[in-house]
C-alpha cells in the first residue's frame, strides 16, 4: 500500500505540534539505544570545563577590559566576580538539568523537554551561534598568537615563515583593519582570484564552444565570472590546519580529546602560575590607585566584555550522556571548573594590574596579548613572556576542542530529532564518535574563519550565550510548575528565586550589550540568524517530523493489521 503523506501546513494542530514536547523519559530511553561511550568522571568533567573556559578570555580579552576608555582598571578584579556571579546561577540550573535528563545536547535537550518543538530548534540554532561560530572566534585568536610566537624567532625562520604576509593569516576584515592601521592601502596587498589564477582563457574558450543562441548567456557567466575573480581573497592558514588538528583529535574520541585537553589545561594553569609567582615580585601598589579609574560604567564594561571568559562551562552539560556517573559528577563538574576559573582570572587580574598602570594609555601590544606584554616590559623576563605565549596557544587548543565538541553534540541531537537529516548522525565504526557531522562541523568552520569578520561574530558568540543561559533558567521554572514530581538529584536552591537572578542577570548584560552596538552589526546579525532558523526549520525540520510521525503511524496500522491477520 502505497503511504500518505498528508502536507503538514494544512494541519488544524499547527500550534500544538509546534509546541509538542519530547518527554524526558523517552530522551532518556533515546539515548540509551545509542552508541556514545560512558566513559567520563568528575576529574574529567572539571578538566573538560577549565578546557573550556579559560582561554581567550584571559590571555586576550582582559586586556581590553582593565585598559581603553572604559576600561575597569584594576578593578577588573571585581568585574570578574560580577560575571562569575552572573554565570553561577544559570549553572545551578544547568546542574538540575544535567542530572534530570543526561542526554547529549544542553540548553536545546532541556527546551524540548520544556517548551516543546520550535522553541527546541531555536535554542539548537542559537547554541551553534555560541559554540560554532565561538569555536571561530576562539581559531582566529590562536592564528593570531601563532603568528605573534613565532616572531619570537625571526631571527631563526625564514622571512616567509616568520612574517608571514598579511592575507595568509587572517580573515578578509581583520587583514583589511591591519593594512589599514598600519597605512597600507589593502588592494596592493590582498590579492585577488584573477592575479592568483593563471589566465587559462576559459570564458573565451567556451564562446567559442557554443552555439550561436548561447552566447547570451556566455555573457552573462562572462560577467559573473569577472565580478568574482576581483574578489579578495584571504586565507587564515593556520586556523585552518588548527581546525583540522581539532576535528581529527575529535573523530578519534572524546576520551582521547579529554586527556588532551587535560595535557593543555596543565600547561595553560603552570605558565598562569608561572605569570602570578613571578609577577608578584613587580607588583607596586602604586598602580592600584585609581582602582576604578571610569568608576561603575567601567566595571560594568569590564564585567561585560570578561563574560567570554567564562563561556564554556556549560559546554560540559553537551556531554552528560558520555558520563559514568552524571547525577554525581556533572553539578561536580559544572559548578568546580566555574570556582577554579573565576580564582584563577582574580589572581591574574590583580598582579596584572599590579604590575602595570592600566588608567592612561597602553600600547596595542598589551591589549593584544597583556600578560605577555607586562612580563617582558615591566620584569623584562623575556624568557616567561616566551612561555605565556606557548601557554596561550595550549590555552586557546583546549578552548577550541571543547568549543567543536559542543557544537557537534547540539548537532547530534537535533539529527536525532529529525531537525537534520539523519545520515549526518552516523558513528564512526572504530571510534563510535559522528564523524560526518564532525567533519561537517570542522569543513563550515574552515569557511567561517576565512570569511567572519572577528568582532562582529564574537558578539554573535555572546548573544548566543546569553540567550542559552536565560532560556534553561526559564526551563527549570517551567518544568518545577508542569512537572513537580520528577526526582531532581539536584535542585537549584531558593528556586525561584536563583532562577530568576539569572534571568535578571542574563537579561540584563544582553540589553547593555544592545545599548552600546552603538555601529556594530551584530544586533541586526542576531534576528537575522533568528529568521533564517524558523525559515529553516518550517522547510525542513517541521515536515521531516511530520513525516517520521505518519510513518511511525503508518506501520502501527501495518503492525495491528499483522496482528488481527494472525
Ligand atoms: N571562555 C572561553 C575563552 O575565554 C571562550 O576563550
Amino acid at each position: 500500500m502505497a503511504k500518505k503523506f498528508h502536507h503538514p501546513t494544512f494541519s488544524k494542530n499547527f500550534l500544538r505540534r509546534i509546541t509538542q514536547i519530547k518527554s524526558p523519559d523517552a530522551m532518556i530511553e533515546d539515548a540509551k539505544s545509542e552508541g556514545l561511550e560512558k566513559t567520563l568522571g568528575a576529574w574529567d568533567l572539571i578538566v573538560l570545563g577549565i578546557g573550556a573556559i579559560i582561554g581567550a578570555g584571559i590571555f586576550a580579552i582582559v586586556g581590553a577590559a582593565a585598559a581603553g576608555a572604559n576600561g575597569a582598571g584594576p578593578a577588573l578584579a571585581i568585574s570578574m566576580v560580577i560575571a562569575a556571579f552572573a554565570c553561577v546561577f544559570s549553572a545551578l540550573c544547568y546542574c538540575e538539568f544535567a542530572t534530570m535528563i543526561p542526554v547529549a545536547g544542553g540548553a536545546y535537550t532541556y527546551t524540548f523537554a520544556t517548551l516543546g518543538e520550535f522553541a527546541a530548534w531555536m535554542v539548537g540554532w542559537v547554541l551553534l551561534l555560541e559554540y560554532a561560530i565561538g569555536f571561530i572566534v576562539v581559531a582566529s585568536a590562536w592564528s593570531n598568537h601563532f603568528v605573534q610566537f613565532m616572531r619570537g624567532f625571526s631571527s631563526a625562520l625564514p622571512g616567509w615563515l616568520a612574517n608571514p604576509p598579511v592575507w595568509l593569516v587572517n580573515d578578509i576584515g581583520s587583514a583589511t583593519k591591519t593594512l589599514v592601521n598600519d597605512g597600507i592601502d589593502p588592494h596592493t596587498v590582498i590579492p585577488t582570484l584573477h592575479s592568483l589564477l593563471p589566465n587559462l582563457g576559459i570564458m573565451h574558450f567556451i564562446a567559442v564552444k557554443l552555439p550561436v543562441f548561447a552566447q547570451p548567456l556566455v555573457e552573462h557567466l562572462s560577467k559573473a565570472w569577472n565580478f568574482m575573480s576581483q574578489m579578495p581573497i584571504c586565507l587564515n592558514i593556520p586556523a585552518a590546519i588548527v581546525i583540522i588538528l581539532s576535528t581529527m583529535i575529535l573523530i578519534k574520541g572524546t576520551k582521547d580529546s579529554a586527556k588532551m585537553t587535560a595535557i593543555m589545561v596543565i600547561i595553560k594553569i603552570a605558565v598562569i602560575a608561572l605569570f602570578v609567582l613571578v609577577g608578584l615580585f613587580y607588583v607596586k601598589p602604586a598602580n592600584w590607585v585609581p582602582f576604578a579609574p571610569n568608576g561603575l560604567s567601567g566595571i560594568a564594561n569590564g564585567a561585560f566584555l570578561i563574560f567570554f571568559a567564562y563561556i564554556g562551562f556549560d559546554a560540559i552539560a553537551t556531554v552528560a550522556e558520555e558520563c559514568k556517573n552524571p547525577q554525581r559528577d556533572l553539578p561536580i563538574g559544572i559548578i568546580g571548573s566555574l570556582i577554579a576559573a573565576t580564582a584563577v582570572y582574580v589572581l591574574v587580574a590583580l598582579v596584572m594590574t599590579g604590575m602595570y598602570p592600566t588608567s592612561g594609555f597602553v600600547p596595542a601590544e598589551f591589549i593584544k596579548a597583556p600578560m605577555a606584554f607586562v612580563m617582558s616590559e615591566i620584569a623584562h623576563q623575556d624568557w616567561v613572556a616566551g612561555l605565556i605565549s606557548v601557554g596561550s596557544l595550549a590555552g586557546l587548543t583546549s578552548v577550541l576542542l571543547v568549543m567543536e565538541l559542543a557544537a557537534i553534540r547540539v548537532l547530534y541531537a537535533m539529527s536525532r530529532d529529525n531537525f537534520i537529516p539523519k545520515k549526518l548522525q552516523l558513528l564512526h565504526k572504530k571510534y563510535h564518535t559522528p564523524y560526518v557531522l564532525t567533519w561537517l562541523v570542522g569543513i563550515l568552520s574552515i569557511i567561517g574563519v576565512m570569511t567572519l569578520d572577528l568582532q562582529v561574530a564574537a558578539e554573535l558568540c555572546n548573544f548566543g550565550t546569553f540567550t542559552s543561559f536565560i532560556v534553561v533558567c526559564v526551563a527549570v521554572l517551567i518544568l518545577r510548575h508542569t512537572d513537580p514530581d520528577r526526582q531532581r538529584p539536584f535542585k537549584v536552591p531558593f528556586s525561584p528565586w536563583f532562577p530568576s537572578i539569572g534571568i535578571l542577570c542574563c537579561g540584563g548584560l544582553m540589553v547593555y550589550k544592545l545599548m552600546q552596538s552603538g555601529d556594530s552589526n551584530s544586533a541586526l546579525l542576531f534576528p537575522v540568524w533568528l529568521g533564517l532558523g524558523a525559515i529553516i526549520y518550517f522547510n525542513y525540520g517541521f515536515r521531516s517530523n511530520r513525516k517520521s510521525e505518519n510513518e511511525i503511524h503508518l506501520e502501527r496500522i501495518e503492525q495491528r493489521k499483522l496482528e488481527l491477520q494472525k
